[in-house]
């Protein structure tokens, strides 16, 4: 069964002084294109690089999820260091994910500029950022979707299905 992990960084919601909706969004998109149930693994931290590393380290290595994404912290203010932590703790990076977020986002928002979001793999898991914006989650996820369940295979990890509802994975023949 897929294991998702899902990791908010934002000082705002880690405090309280906001709920965090863009966790959420992210169950709502797996829960509606996900073929199949999953298990997931939730956290919450501000936006401290060692607490941001450590949650993903944890995700990957004891909890072993094979996805992990997190939202918050990709953009240039100085608390902004999620795409730090996560090349920190990744071995390889896949650029390309950040890249086609980008672009795909620049459709509709010019500010989209301004995320850094990346992706890697840690093992067996790959790590996606997306932005803070609970607006920008199905939009940079339905970018990448098409790539993620061969990447998950390619990473070791389990043969994922879409739902109908989901953008069509791509498998090369
Ligand atoms: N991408 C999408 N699809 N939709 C958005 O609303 N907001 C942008 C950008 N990417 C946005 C987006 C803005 S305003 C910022 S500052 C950066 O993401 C970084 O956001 P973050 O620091 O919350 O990660």
């Amino acid at each position: 069964m897929l294991s998702l992990g899902i990791v908010t960084v934002s000082d705002r919601a880690a405090t309280g002084v906001y709920v965090d909706q863009s966790g959420p969004a992210i169950r709502d998109v797996f829960t509606r294109w996900l073929g199949e149930p999953f298990t997931e693994a939730y956290r919450l931290v501000p936006d401290e690089q060692p607490l941001i590393e450590a949650a993903l380290r944890e995700l990957a290595d004891e909890v072993r999820c094979h996805i992990i994404v997190t939202t918050g912290g990709t953009g240039p203010a100085p608390r902004d260091v999620t795409p730090e932590a996560t090349v920190a703790v990744c071995d390889r990076l896949l650029p390309g994910f950040g890249e086609q977020m980008r672009a795909e986002s620049l459709k509709s928002v010019a500010t989209a500029i301004l995320s850094r979001q990346t992706a890697g793999t840690r093992g067996g898991a790959l790590i996606i950022n997306l932005p803070g914006k609970p607006a920008a989650i199905e939009e940079c996820l339905r970018a990448v979707w098409g790539a993620m369940p061969y990447c998950v295979e390619l990473i070791g990890g389990p043969r994922f299905t879409s739902s109908s509802a989901a953008p069509r994975p791509y498998r090369p023949a």
